[in-house]
Order: C-alpha cells, then structure tokens, then sequence
C-alpha cells in the first residue's frame, strides 16, 4: 500500500480510503456487522489505514461497527473520519450544523466509535440556517478539547467553502483541512471550482463514489440488474450515463481489456492519477473488490489514456449538494 500526506495535516492515509457507507443494517446493498468486520480486518490486512464514516450511515451502526472491529488493534495506526450535518433523530436540532447539533452529535458519534478522538471531522453539507462563524468556532473548540484532530467538509459550491476558508483565516480559527467531494471518471464538475480552489489552498481532496457508485466499474448495460442498480435510489438519480457518459464507460471497459485489469482499476487509477487527488473513498461490500481496488494504486495510465477517457465528457447537471 502507499500512503500520502492528507492536504496539509502532515498526517500519512492510505491512497485507499475504504468507505463505510454500506455496513449495517437497513439497505439491500449494505452488509451485517459480521460481514463488515471481515472487511474491515482485510483492508487492514492489505494495509489500509484510512476509514471514512458519518454519524447517519445505518442511523448511526456504521459507526459502531467501525469502532468495534478496530478495537482490537492499535487506535494509533487508524485513520478514522466521520461526519456531521444529516437528520438522526425525529427532532429539529438532531440535525445540521448549530453549536447545539454538532456538540450533541459530535459526543454521540465518538460513543458509538468507542473513541476518545476522531482524526477527521466533516460537515456532510453546508447549512444554509447556521451562520458559517457558529459552525467553525463550535469545531474550534472540539479541536481544543481534543475530541477531533482535523476538520473537514464535504460537498458545496466553490463560494460557500471559499467563504469558510476565509471565515476561519480571519478570525484565526481551525480551518477546513480536506474536501469530499462527488468527483470520478464520468462526474468532473468539480474541475471547474473546487479542486482549483483546494489546489490553491493546500486542501487534501478525498473523492466520495470514486467508482460513480459501481457505473464505472461495469459495462453500464449491466448497472441496472446490480442490487445497488435496482435498489440505491440515489444512483437512479444520478447522471452518470448522460451526456457522453457511455462512451466513458465503453471506453473504460476498453482499456481494462487492453490492460488485462479490471474496469475498476481503470477509473480508480484515473482518479489517482490527478495530483489533487489524496485518496479515493471506495466503496465495496466483497473482499474481492476491495483487493482489486488496492492493486489500482499500482496502475499507471499513460496521459494518452487519461485523454482518450475524458475526450467525450460533456458538462452534467450538478448532482450530490445543492
Ligand atoms: N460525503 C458524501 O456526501 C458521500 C456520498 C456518498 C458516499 N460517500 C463515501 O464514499 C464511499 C464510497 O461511496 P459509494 O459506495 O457510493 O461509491 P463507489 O465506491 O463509487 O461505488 C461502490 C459500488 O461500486 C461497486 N464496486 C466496487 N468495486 C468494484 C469492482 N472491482 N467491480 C465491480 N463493482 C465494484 C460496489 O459493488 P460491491 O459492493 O459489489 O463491491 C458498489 O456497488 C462511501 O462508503 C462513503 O464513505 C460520501
């Protein structure tokens, strides 16, 4: 496995970040606890030191599982980051980004971890009802009691993260370490704003559906009859196969053909291949996959292939914030 440098934290993650959006119960693609431990114990097997949660995935089991299967290893090595902002209970400030929701969820998502510490803490969204000030000096003040590391924030426009940047620069508060963003092979607006904006500002960028949520990593007449295919509502929604995004995945399918490697690879190591990019966050629910994801990173594309991939793109509707 390599490891990189997250933006400018001096903190060494994996090149894989495995994501832990689909352990625990209540969604047909998602894994029980005892299958998701066996995941988790292979990723730290193949070297994985990098895991990406947050406090609603499975309304909060995710959490727990993730912290249960790392409990019998050394908490030093992990990397482990959650998130904020999603609705966890039927009650106005179970949600967003107020002092109040982010103490309350913030002390709730380290019980369920069993951990003192998070390495990472993200804002899932922007929140429109919460002056940026309030959120960043309730984070402040969790960096100082040393229930966080690092802060983080996940998918906006340009302007709003551009906003909280200066927001903490002047007051001189704990600014935004990384970016999550909706970034892969057959979804680049991101291009356009974000990633020259954490370019300029020393922003580690760790992409969420790096595989366009299995898209790019199978013929996209075969997405549909996938469990995720029939049953991920979000995936539905996105437009992934728009624009010239079936000529992407014919292509992607191509090149995997001509490499003897699999699809996956190919549009993970596209993704790696960017130098803003720290870390994909993959998302699997087979060992099999998850190993193939870790041998991508040993995948170079020649620059012809990076262009023969992105030669058909056209611009998308923004998909994954408003
Ligand atoms: N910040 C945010 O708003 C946000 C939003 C979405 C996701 N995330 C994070 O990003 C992580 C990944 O997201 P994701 O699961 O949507 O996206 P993804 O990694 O792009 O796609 C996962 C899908 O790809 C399939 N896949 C993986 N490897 C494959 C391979 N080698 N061959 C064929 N299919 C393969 C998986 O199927 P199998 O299960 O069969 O392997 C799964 O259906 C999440 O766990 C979460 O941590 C964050």
């Amino acid at each position: 496995m390599e490891y990189t440098t997250l933006g400018d934290t001096g903190m060494e993650v994996s090149e894989i970040c495995l994501g832990c959006m689909s352990f625990g119960g209540g969604r047909e693609w998602t894994l029980d606890r005892e299958e998701s431990e066996a995941l988790i114990d292979r990723a730290i097997d193949l070297g994985i030191n990098f895991f990406d949660t947050a406090n609603v995935y499975s309304t909060g089991e995710s959490e727990e599982i993730l912290g249960s299967a790392l409990e019998g290893y050394d908490r030093d090595r992990q990397v482990v980051a959650t998130k904020v902002f999603g609705e966890m209970a039927d009650h106005p400030n179970a949600q967003g980004l107020s002092r109040k929701a982010i103490e309350q969820e913030l002390a709730n998502s380290l019980d369920r971890l069993g951990m003192d510490t998070v390495d990472l803490y993200q804002i899932h969204r922007w929140d429109r009802d919460t002056p940026v000030e309030t959120t960043l000096r309730t984070l402040d003040d969790a960096v100082r009691r040393g229930q966080v590391r690092y802060i983080g924030a996940s998918s906006m426009w340009a302007h709003q993260f551009a906003e909280a940047l200066h927001t903490s620069d002047s007051l001189d508060l704990e600014r935004f370490a990384t970016m999550q963003n909706h970034y892969n092979v057959l979804y680049r607006e991101e291009e356009r704003e974000m990633l020259p904006l954490c370019d300029r500002e020393n922003v580690g960028v760790i992409p969420w559906s790096p595989l366009a949520r299995g898209v790019a990593a199978r013929p996209h007449e075969e997405v549909a009859a996938t469990t995720r295919g029939e049953t991920d509502e979000y995936l539905q929604g996105m437009p992934y196969l728009q624009g010239g995004g079936e000529e992407i995945n014919e292509r992607v399918e191509e090149l995997a053909a001509e490499y003897g490697i699999s699809m996956a690879q190919v549009a993970l190591a596209w993704l790696l291949d960017k130098e803003r990019v720290d870390a994909p966050i993959v998302g699997t629910s087979s060992v099999e996959h998850l190993e193939d994801a870790v041998e991508a990173t040993e995948v170079d594309l020649d620059d012809s292939d990076v262009e023969y991939l992105e030669e058909p793109y056209e611009p998308l509707p923004i998909a994954g914030h408003e």
